[in-house]
């Protein structure tokens, strides 16, 4: 059977992660790609396409043309263009978060890609701490979710590892550390508590760039009143590039996340119906045995693309599922821009998926 042909628009930081990610995986060959950086996209073709610098293309339009599946890997302003054209193409697609700069244009995204197999980068929905997560403080003998104090911080990303300008470009970025790196941690927020009814904020800049929020406060309220305090920070500490801790609190356990991808997390329950107390940790290997049981989804975004487009199904997560996030987000910096009040968010019927 020929192996999918995938095309990269973007061929930077994220762009090489996901290239990784499909060479783990098999079953896909890189066959396209284009950058307007042309040094850059001749290293990444070098190192991931079988034609080597030969895959290099000279526009979008291009790499559209020769593929089966395009992944849009730009800085977050150029992927509306790129999605609409691979979607009218035919061409399934991948695109990074957040989707778009407004919630406007990632509406209208979301339903130009209705009819091809889509799936956003939201990739902490394949985490195996954050799959175990979800899964253990949904056990029904633990009672409701109370409160949740999730912590995101990292060094403001126009340094160090990331390097880029256009973080600290509204026009590219569409915002800060809200939109460009917590967008994840609202649609994670939203996956473990259920449906959210309403949203406040509070943001800051004391970087002081234009339009690029370095501190966020997000109250969320679930609509079963569950609450939720999310607190996200671009410093200046380059020891730490992504760095998350979250608490869960339900009646009956208590439950700690550190570490997006391999844990540890640990556990402290009451006695219940189903049998007395407990405490324990997980991380690593053992910790992704037991997420895998729990839900039976791979950790690899990548390698589920790669099947759902082979398939012709609906992959996960979708740009519904990113939709969703991007209403919360705009929500949040609603609130903020109105001093902190109260934005009611009603989940609403989405376009339908494939
Ligand atoms: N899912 C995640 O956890 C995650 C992590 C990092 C970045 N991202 C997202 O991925 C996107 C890219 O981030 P990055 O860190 O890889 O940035 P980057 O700066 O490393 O790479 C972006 C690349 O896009 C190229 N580009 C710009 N316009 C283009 C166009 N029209 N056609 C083709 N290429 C174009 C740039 O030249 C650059 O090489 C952003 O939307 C970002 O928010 C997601």
């Amino acid at each position: 059977m020929s192996r999918l042909a995938v095309g990269f628009l973007g061929c930077g930081l994220i762009g090489r992660s996901h290239a990784r990610g499909l060479v783990g995986a098999g079953g896909a060959e890189i066959v396209a790609v284009h950058d307007p950086d042309r040094d850059r996209a001749e290293r990444f073709a070098a190192e991931f396409c079988p034609s080597g610098p030969a895959a290099v293309l000279d526009g979008p339009g291009a790499v559209i043309a020769a593929v089966d599946a395009v992944y849009v890997c730009t800085w977050t302003s150029a992927h509306p263009e790129l999605v609409a054209a691979a979607a009218e193409a035919g061409r399934a697609v991948f695109c990074e978060k957040p989707l778009a700069v407004s919630l406007d244009q990632a509406e209208a995204m979301t339903v130009a890609v209705a009819g091809v197999t889509n799936q956003v980068g939201l990739v902490l929905r394949h985490s195996p701490a954050f799959r175990w997560l979800r899964a253990t403080i949904n056990r029904p003998e633990l009672g409701p979710i109370m409160n949740v104090v999730f912590r995101d911080d990292q060094y403001i990303p126009t340094q160090g590892l990331y390097q880029s300008t256009w973080r600290g470009n509204v026009d590219l970025a569409g915002g800060g550390t809200l939109l460009e790196h917590s967008i994840h941690d609202l649609d994670l927020l939203e996956w473990l508590m259920g449906p959210i009814a309403d949203v406040s904020a509070r943001t800051g800049s004391v970087h002081r760039i234009d339009g690029i929020e370095d501190q966020a406060s997000v109250r969320l309220v679930s609509s079963a009143g569950a609450q939720a305090s999310l607190i996200s920070v671009w410093h200046d500490v380059l020891s730490r590039p992504s760095q998350r801790r979250v608490e869960v609190f339900a009646l009956k356990g208590y439950f700690s996340l550190e570490g997006d991808w391999n844990g540890p997390v640990t556990w402290d329950t009451a006695e219940t119906e189903l049998g007395p107390a407990t405490s324990g940790s997980l991380d690593g290997r053992a910790l992704y045995d037991v997420a895998a049981s729990l839900d039976g989804l791979g950790q690899n975004p990548d390698a589920d693309f790669v099947a759902a487009v082979e398939a012709d199904t609906t992959a996960y997560p979708s740009f519904s599922t990113a939709l969703r996030a991007h209403r919360l987000a705009d929500a949040a910096y609603r609130s903020a821009a109105a001093g902190g009040a109260t934005i009611a968010t009603p989940v609403v019927a989405e376009q339908p998926r494939r």
